[in-house]
């Protein structure tokens, strides 16, 4: 881990955590620069029309480019035309769709995997930009294609004022503190609240590599899913002991504590209160992506051993585990998984991003069960060993 890393541009990742991660911007020239070409300006116009895709077309009025517009998907052919002079398109998880751009998320391997959100892509004509704001998560914004000039300026928070009457969460000012110009490769790093401004300096592609997180909410919101789930907490409890009688209309704080003390006792559970937050954090952004497998069988699998296949995560799903004391958990898309013991190791393997041979290694029935069900659910997938990249 402690080796200085070209991503980051020669700084360890250790050294980008402690001093960078959360804190304050990193620029770093031709940090990916396998990442031009990937994708044409053609293709996201191209993607921004597919079913399912999340996308959203941003205008500026030519009048007044203070007016702003917003469409999200679906995306129709019409919405393109009779364009203005400024606009962007911004289509959503573009790692869903391409296997290249999925790999890259493996440069920043020194952040886990449940930490990813999804990789956006923007594309701008000259002058074209989301206006000057800031956005709760971590994001790398990588270069792809043409040059886009970032400016970087004060730290925001909950409380920081919108321009009211837009429909994008906008600044009206920026104490701009950077301001640099991005080409294909170059990568800015943009920590949580920090307000910036990227505006096309020509026909520009730019890919967000955002990093999410859970809230409190959320996660409160999972656990009260998993009690409620069972049965046996919707008996009503018994009453306390009385030994004295209290004003009718009063719930007497000797009550409250009871039945405080029958939900914090609950709440001790921690293998509840641990499925709640990881079944939370494995759920699929865009479930819509994860593709409808094929129906495949162990005799399927047999027959595909040795033929030089690998196992690999399907990029749409969300694999995590837990491990203590060297018992192995497994969730996937939402949901607790059960897998034999013996399939466990290269489970973990996969859900770590690695991909692993299909060979003789796996001829066992209950390993082969084990994937065909993962296959069919489209958490794990198969790709002819020479077309990985
Ligand atoms: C963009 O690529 O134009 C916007 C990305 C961002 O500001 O997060
Ligand atoms: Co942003």
């Amino acid at each position: 881990m402690s080796q200085p890393l070209d991503v980051l541009g020669g700084i360890s990742a250790e050294q980008f955590l402690a001093e960078y991660w959360q804190k304050k911007p990193l620029l770093v020239r031709n940090a990916l620069p396998e990442i031009a070409g990937i994708l044409e300006p053609d293709d996201v116009m191209e993607l921004a029309l597919e079913e399912n895709i999340t996308a959203r077309l941003i205008k500026q009025k030519d009048r007044d480019p203070n007016q702003w517009s917003v469409k999200s998907s679906p995306l129709l052919k019409a919405d393109f035309q009779k364009m203005p002079k400024l606009w962007t398109l911004l289509v959503q998880a573009v790692d869903h769709y391409s296997f290249d751009l999925a790999e890259l998320w493996k440069k920043f391997s020194f952040i886990p995997q449940w930490r990813r959100d999804d990789i956006m892509v923007s594309y701008a004509p000259k002058g074209g930009s989301v206006g000057k704001h800031f956005d709760f998560y971590d994001v790398f914004l990588v270069q792809g294609h043409g040059h886009r000039r970032w400016q970087l300026g004060q730290m925001c928070d909950a409380e920081t004022d919108f321009i009211a009457g837009q429909p994008l969460k906008l600044l009206p000012e920026m104490d701009v503190h950077f301001d640099e110009v991005l080409a294909p490769g170059d990568m800015l790093y943009v920590p949580p609240g920090l307000s910036h401004y990227g505006v096309a300096e020509d026909d520009c592609l730019t890919f967000s590599f955002g990093f999410r997180m859970p809230n409190v909410a959320d996660m409160m919101d999972r656990v009260c899913d998993k009690f409620s789930e069972n049965p046996a907490l919707k008996n009503p409890l018994l009453d306390i002991i009385r030994d004295q009688q209290s004003a009718i209309g009063q719930l007497t704080q000797n009550e409250l504590e009871y039945l405080k003390e029958k939900i914090f006792e609950q709440l001790q559970n921690s293998t509840v209160i641990e499925d709640a937050i990881v079944s939370l954090i494995s759920e699929p952004k865009y479930p819509e992506n994860i593709p409808d497998a094929e129906e495949i069988g162990t005799g399927d699998l047999e027959d595909a051993l040795e033929q030089g296949y690998l196992l690999m995560l399907e990029p749409a799903s969300r694999l995590l585990y837990t491990e203590q004391d060297d018992e192995l958990l497994f969730w996937a898309n939402g949901e607790s998984i059960c897998i034999s013991e013996q399939f466990a190791p290269y489970l973990k393997k996969l859900a770590d991003g690695q991909a692993i041979a299909l060979d003789e290694t796996l001829f066992d029935q209950d390993i082969l069960e084990d994937i065909a069900e993962l296959m069919n659910e489209s958490v794990i997938m198969l790709l002819p060993s020479e077309s990985e990249s």
